[in-house]
C-alpha cells in the first residue's frame, strides 16, 4: 500500500490519521463496507467534485454497497426531479459504480445482500445501518462518516477501536419498557431512548420486535442521539455478554412515547403519505398493499424501497401502483427533493419526522402506517 494509487495513498492517510485520534493499535482487516454520500442533495457540488476525482484512481477490494441517491434513477421525471439536479445525480452514481460499488442505492444493506455475519469487522457509514449492524446483527463497526467508509472500500482496513473492541460492547446502561410496542411505535421509542440517554450502550428489556421493527428503533435512536449500538435482553446476539455493569436504569411507558409523538408533529394535515425512512422490505411493502386495499386512502401514497427489493415484491408493487399508489426506487423521502412535490407530509418514521422539517423546511405528520391511510390527510 505504500506505493499504490493516488486514492489508494489518501484513504491510507485518512485511516490512520483517524487510528491516531481515536488511539486505535492497528487497523483491521473488514469483510464489508457500505458508504453514504450518493445524493446530490446531500453532498452538492463539492460532493460531486470529490468523488469523480477520487474514482479516477479508487477501486473498491471489499464488497461494499451504497446508500440512496437524490432521485430514481430511471423513473426521475415521474417524481419532478430538474433535469439540472438529474444530470449532477446521474454522475455520482457513475462515479460510485466506475469504483466497483455495488449499485444497491439502499440504506438497508443487510436487506439486499450485504449481510454481515456475527463478529465480523465490517466499515458502515449511514447511521442506521451501523446501529442494525451491532445491535442485531452482531458485526463490529463504528458509525464511519461518508469519507471513512469509502477509504475502508478501498484499502479493505479500518482502524481498530471503538466498537470493533469487545470492551466498548458492554451495556451501559438498563431500560425497563413498560408498554407493548407496534410497527411504528419502535420509531418513537428510539426517538425517545435516544434523547433520554445520549449516548452509551443501552440493554433494553421488554420489548420483542420483528427485524422491521427493530430497524425501526435503530433508525430513530440513531437520529436522536450517539449510540450505535443497543442489546435487547433475551433477543440480540450479544446480550448475555453484554449485561455485566448497567447500575443506571431507566423505565418506559406509554405516555413517553405519546409525548414523543406530540413533539416530532410539526404539522397538522398532509398532501402526502412517505413510507420508507428507512427503505421498506418486501414485508413491509406487502403492509402497505394490504391497507392500501383496506383504506383506500385519498391522499398519495409513495413508498420508497431499494431496487433489489422492488425485483423480489414485483407482484404486490403492482398491486401498489394499481392502487394509484407511486413506489420509488433508489432514493429516500429526505434524500430527493420532495419538498417540490409535498410541503406537507405524513410518515410514520421519527427519522423523517426530524429530516422533513430541518433538511428541506416540510411540515409533518407522524402516525402508523394505518392510521395515515386512514385520515383524509
Ligand atoms: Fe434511509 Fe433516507 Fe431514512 S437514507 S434511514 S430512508 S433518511
Amino acid at each position: 500500500m505504500a506505493g499504490g494509487t493516488p486514492a489508494e495513498r489518501k484513504a491510507m492517510e485518512l485511516l490512520v490519521a483517524l487510528g491516531d485520534i481515536y488511539g486505535a493499535d492497528r487497523l483491521i482487516e473488514v469483510t464489508s463496507v457500505h458508504v453514504s454520500g450518493a445524493s446530490y442533495k446531500i453532498i452538492g457540488d463539492a460532493g460531486l467534485e470529490f468523488v469523480e476525482e477520487f474514482s479516477k484512481s479508487a477501486r473498491a477490494k471489499v464488497p461494499t454497497t451504497v446508500n440512496p441517491l437524490g432521485m430514481d434513477l430511471r423513473a426521475w421525471r415521474e417524481t419532478h426531479i430538474p433535469e439540472a439536479f438529474a444530470l449532477k445525480q446521474a454522475r455520482i452514481a457513475e462515479a460510485y459504480r466506475r469504483m466497483g460499488v455495488k449499485e444497491t442505492w439502499s440504506c438497508v444493506p443487510y436487506q439486499v445482500g450485504n449481510r454481515p455475519r456475527a463478529g465480523d469487522h465490517i466499515a458502515w457509514a449511514e447511521s442506521s445501518a451501523a446501529i442494525f449492524a451491532n445491535s442485531v446483527l452482531g458485526a463490529r463497526t463504528n458509525r464511519e462518516g461518508g469519507p471513512s467508509a469509502l477509504a475502508a472500500a478501498i484499502t479493505g482496513y479500518t482502524p481498530n477501536y471503538g466498537l470493533h473492541l469487545e470492551e466498548n460492547r458492554e451495556a451501559t446502561v438498563r431500560v425497563i419498557v413498560r408498554a407493548s410496542l407496534k410497527g411504528y411505535e419502535y420509531s418513537l421509542m428510539g426517538h425517545h431512548l435516544g434523547k433520554l440517554l445520549g449516548s452509551g450502550v443501552p440493554i433494553i428489556e421488554g420489548i420483542a420486535g420483528t427485524e422491521d421493527e427493530l430497524k425501526a428503533l435503530g433508525a430513530a435512536i440513531a437520529t436522536s442521539s450517539d449510540i450505535t449500538m443497543f442489546h435487547i435482553k433475551g433477543l440480540t446476539p450479544e446480550w448475555e455478554t453484554a449485561i455485566r455493569n448497567t447500575p443506571e436504569v431507566h423505565e418506559v411507558e406509554r405516555q413517553d412515547l405519546e409525548r414523543v409523538k406530540e413533539e416530532l408533529m410539526s404539522g397538522e394535515d398532509y398532501e402526502l403519505i412517505a413510507f420508507g425512512c428507512p427503505q421498506l422490505s418486501e414485508a413491509e411493502l406487502e403492509e402497505v398493499a394490504r391497507l392500501m386495499e383496506a383504506h383506500r386512502p385519498k391522499v398519495p401514497v409513495w413508498a420508497f424501497t431499494s431496487r433489489l427489493v422492488a425485483d423480489r415484491a414485483a407482484t404486490t408493487i403492482l398491486r401498489i401502483t394499481e392502487l394509484g399508489g407511486r413506489v420509488v426506487l433508489d432514493t429516500c423521502p429526505e434524500v430527493m427533493p420532495l419538498d417540490l412535490v409535498a410541503p406537507r407530509v405524513g410518515t410514520a418514521s421519527a427519522k423523517a419526522a426530524v429530516y422533513l422539517p430541518s433538511l428541506s423546511g416540510q411540515k409533518v405528520v407522524i402516525d402508523s402506517h394505518e392510521e395515515l391511510m386512514r385520515k383524509k390527510g
